[in-house]
């Protein structure tokens, strides 16, 4: 399962090698390859809808990055100094971002993806930015105690991080999940999630390559995101993969094939 976030990796270390790339991971390369998808990643179906469905999926991470990176620019700048990823997996903002002075970092994912992570990173000899704190527990346990254990301070504000990651979990996981983060949320907080676009499991889930990652996808975003989010005490603003991209100058030529509902990106502010 964790074997997506190589796919992530790959992704990245392909955007850093663009001209205009829209971010830098320079780390990416060295988890793409340790996980064996660098140079070249296995052969894959070449059919014109597989590889559609490939591209389609590589644009929405590179539009997540980006998206993220801001809305953690715009915490720190508005003194936010906690930073909890959950489903880390081979994220490197804490080696590739300026983060202000004191800032911590938390990354929670299960030991296996943050032991193959720690073993590229002192391969690479990576320096993180930040004060970083991996977090080896599964999200379907008491996540929460053990981010308390390693030093989160739920009276200080956090910004969470849940990107490629909601898609995975059912729904009772998704609300379960988003109700432990709301409680050690203090005001000011802020969250970033990537949901999955209505319909999205249907267009790319349901003849995706077994063992994929969109073959296991599971959860779509509620009927009206930012009503849920408010439910859960959330100020929620959403996004959709088109709109971002054409703000960060890589619009989408091709009209929508589907209705575009709003909003597989959001950002959010903790009331
Ligand atoms: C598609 S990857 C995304 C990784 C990272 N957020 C990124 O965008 O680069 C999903 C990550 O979620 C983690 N994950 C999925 N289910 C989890 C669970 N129950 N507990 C902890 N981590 C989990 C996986 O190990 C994997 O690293």
């Amino acid at each position: 399962m964790w074997a997506t976030a190589v796919g992530v990796a790959r992704v990245r270390a392909l955007e850093t090698a663009r001209e205009n790339a829209l971010f830098h991971d320079p780390l990416a390369k060295a988890f793409a390859a340790a996980g064996g998808l660098w140079p070249t990643s296995p052969a894959l179906p070449d059919d014109e809808a597989a590889r559609r469905r490939r591209l389609g999926v590589a644009f929405s991470i590179v539009i997540r990055t980006k998206f993220l990176d801001e809305l953690l620019r715009q915490a720190s700048a508005s003194g936010v100094r906690q930073v909890v990823l959950l489903g880390a997996g081979l994220d490197s903002r804490a080696f590739r971002m300026d983060w202000p002075e004191g800032t911590r970092l938390f990354e929670v994912d299960t030991a296996v993806p943050l032991d193959f992570k720690a073993s590229v990173l002192r391969q690479e000899r990576a320096v993180a930015r930040c004060e970083r704190i991996t977090v080896p527990v599964d999200l379907r346990e008491d996540w929460p105690g053990a981010l308390a254990a390693a030093g989160h301070d739920p009276a200080e504000p956090t910004a969470w991080i849940a990107e490629g990651l909601l898609i995975y979990l059912p729904e009772d996981a998704v609300e379960l999940l988003l109700a432990r983060i709301g409680a050690q949320s203090a005001p000011g907080s802020r969250m970033g999630l990537t949901l999955g676009s209505r319909g999205v499991i249907e267009r790319f889930g349901a003849d995706a390559e077994p063992g994929s990652a969109a073959s296991m996808w599971v959860s779509e975003m509620p009927d009206d995101p930012v009503a849920w989010l408010a439910g859960h005490g959330w100020d929620a603003d959403t996004h959709t993969l088109r709109e971002r991209a054409a703000a960060y100058g890589r619009p989408i030529n091709t009209p929508p094939r589907h209705e575009e509902q709003p909003g597989g990106l959001i950002s959010a502010v903790r009331r």
